[in-house]
């Protein structure tokens, strides 16, 4: 469940991105909390997926400051981002199909083997990595018959499951997911929700953008509702209505600010 006096572990205030004369970003702020899992929803062309790139580096704002565990950060790129503990799984899950879960698992960030064989020749340490992988898949209860196998040969929640559980094992803040049950049959979508929820118990903070408002509202502590590039509205899930959302989120409503949970 949600703390509000939690710390803040990620903050974006005033983001400003235009393309052109299209303002993606008009100035949104934005906030994460330790072990909370905050929803971002909003139209299309709200700016979400800006948002989340600033704050993946996939995108450097005009304008605005981001805060990261307490200290000013500009990120140039996504591997800033990575390398000061933010991950994301985008939805296209870059995953490669052809390797086995292993080699998704740690693809990039692969172990060497100890002394010279490692260092100098770059030999990899696959058993360590199997049996790091399969330990890992374990405690976030992804049952997988066999880490070997190749990640085509998964089912699309399977594949979302190892590409969430790669972003897990890295993060040291921040998991993004980018609507991680958008392709999703119900069953396969349940298992990713667990899945999320267990990530954000190991005190992860996740920030999910997703158009599916009954997953929204199942698993979000926090929403955060993005319109016309700013954030409309912050709430406690369990403050607001479905279809007070949607209204806020389509500009039908505007959310008293005496309701919102970023008031100090
Ligand atoms: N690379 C881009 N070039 C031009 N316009 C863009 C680009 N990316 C986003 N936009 C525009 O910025 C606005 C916000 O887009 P986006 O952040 O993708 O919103 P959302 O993810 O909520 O649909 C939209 O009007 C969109 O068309
Ligand atoms: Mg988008």
């Amino acid at each position: 469940m949600s703390d509000h006096t939690a710390p803040l572990v990620l903050e974006a205030r005033g983001l400003a991105k235009c393309y052109g004369h299209v303002t993606a970003l008009d100035g949104t702020d934005f906030e994460v909390r330790a072990g909370e899992i905050m929803a971002v929803i909003g139209d299309n062309g709200a700016g979400k997926s800006s948002l989340i790139k600033a704050l993946s580096g996939a995108l450097i704002p005009d304008g605005g400051e981001i805060w990261l565990d307490g200290a000013r950060v500009h990120f140039t790129g996504p591997s800033d981002a990575r390398r000061a503990g933010i991950e994301t799984v985008y939805q296209d899950l870059a995953l490669a199909p052809a390797m086995s879960i292993t080699e998704n698992l740690f693809l990039g960030r692969e172990h060497r083997r100890p002394g010279i064989a490692g260092s100098l020749l770059r030999v990899l340490d696959r058993k360590r990595m199997e049996r790091e992988a399969a330990e890992h898949l374990q405690q976030l209860g992804i049952g997988i018959r066999s880490i070997t196998q190749a990640v085509e040969t998964l089912s699309g929640g399977q594949r979302q499951g190892i590409a969430v559980a790669r972003s897990a094992a890295f993060a040291r803040h921040v998991v993004i997911l980018d609507e991680p049950t958008a392709a999703l049959g119900v069953k396969e979508s349940g298992m990713v929700l667990d899945l999320i929820t267990r990530v954000r118990d190991r005190g992860l903070s996740v920030i999910l953008i997703s158009h599916n408002m009954p997953h929204v509202f199942a698993l979000a502590d926090r929403i955060h509702i993005q319109r016309l590039g700013r954030r409309a509205a912050l709430v406690n899930s369990r403050d607001i209505a479905m279809a007070d959302a949607v209204a806020v989120m389509t500009g039908a409503v505007e959310w008293p600010a005496s309701l919102q949970t970023n008031a100090v």
